[in-house]
């Protein structure tokens, strides 16, 4: 029985030379660990090093310190294990949907024949309902399509890991909501472990057990962990009504507006705070005007 751990993101921190004035720290000493069956995503403003911590996860890029451990291993390079979903779509132009699932089916089990290929590339390519288009190549796609054969493709190659960068912000309020609504019953219903980047509080709070919450760059930390309590057969026209909806959501807020830039300054004034272990917060006040509940590293609460 493997453990439940299957991420564990140690110490991690990027840095680029500059002409004349020593390093740029984009971000550092990041540590983040992520469970089997976890839906992670990150939030962060621009520049803070989100698409970098994503990409070094999925082999693209290497950390100037500190290391990744993926099932037990130290990663050193790309895996089919680590599926991206980019933010553009990343298709091959000149072939035709069906034609680019089946590439990275092939690639991933290079003794199926061809039939059997084809037949499972098919079966994604059904379930996010591209079908009648399989033979249409990407130019004859809108955003959305494309975007959905982005994700037949991730799909498809059954990855232990699913990583995805801002996968629907290029689409439209109507075709964002059912591709959100296809994504979480897909990784909900195959209990699919997922790192997810978004600058989008709503679709985080919809499709994440947990929310990684990151303070400006150069120089960026994760500030905490917002543990998401919403019950986990939740529905996305319904989010608003639930109880502790919006103490989650202006906790976020909050977070993005205010406190991603001034979590430099309370750490300068003595804030406690340990990289190893940023504080994990369920922000549902139980009586008007209370703190967010403390929890413990489990992110059950504790009494205060
Ligand atoms: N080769 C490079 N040399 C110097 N700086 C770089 C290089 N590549 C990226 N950066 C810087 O690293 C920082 C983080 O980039 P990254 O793309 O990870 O940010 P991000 O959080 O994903 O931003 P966004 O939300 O805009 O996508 C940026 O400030 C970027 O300018
Ligand atoms: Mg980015």
């Amino acid at each position: 029985m493997p453990g439940k751990r299957l991420i564990s993101i140690e110490g991690i921190a990027k840095r680029y030379p500059r002409k004349g004035e020593g390093e740029l720290t984009i971000f550092e000493d990041l540590w983040l660990s992520i469970d089997r069956g976890e839906f992670v995503c990150i939030i962060g403003h621009s520049g803070c090093g989100k698409t970098t911590v994503l990409n070094i996860l999925a082999g693209l890029d290497t950390p100037s310190e500190g290391v990744v451990i993926v099932d037990g291993k130290e990663i050193s390079g790309p895996s089919l294990d680590r599926a991206v979903i980019f933010q553009g779509h990343a298709l091959l132009p000149w072939m035709s949907v069906l034609g680019n699932v089946a590439y990275a089916v092939a690639a991933r089990h290079r003794d199926w024949p061809k039939a059997k290929v084809r037949e499972h590339a098919m079966r994604f390519i059904d379930l996010v309902g591209l079908g009648p288009a399989a033979n249409r190549k990407p130019s004859e796609l809108s955003g959305g399509m494309k975007q959905r054969v982005g994700i037949a493709r991730a799909l498809s190659l059954e990855p232990k890991t699913l990583l995805m960068d801002e996968p629907f912000s290029a689409l439209d309020a109507l075709t964002r909501g059912t591709l959100q609504d296809e994504v979480r019953r897909i990784c909900v219903s195959s209990d699919q472990t997922v790192l997810m980047i978004t600058h989008d509080v709503d679709e985080a709070i919809y499709l994440a057990d947990k929310i990684v919450l990151m303070t400006n760059g150069p120089d960026a930390h994760v500030a905490e962990i917002v543990k998401n309590t919403l019950p986990r057969d939740r529905v996305r026209n319904d989010l608003h009504r639930m109880p502790g909806y919006y103490d989650l959501r202006n906790h976020l807020m909050d977070f993005l507006v205010t406190r991603s830039a001034t979590f430099k300054d309370e750490l300068a004034a003595g804030l406690p705070y340990d990289f190893r272990s940023p504080p994990v917060v369920v922000p549902i006040v139980t009586k008007e005007g209370a703190e967010p509940a403390p929890v413990d590293a489990k992110g059950d609460r504790v009494a205060s």
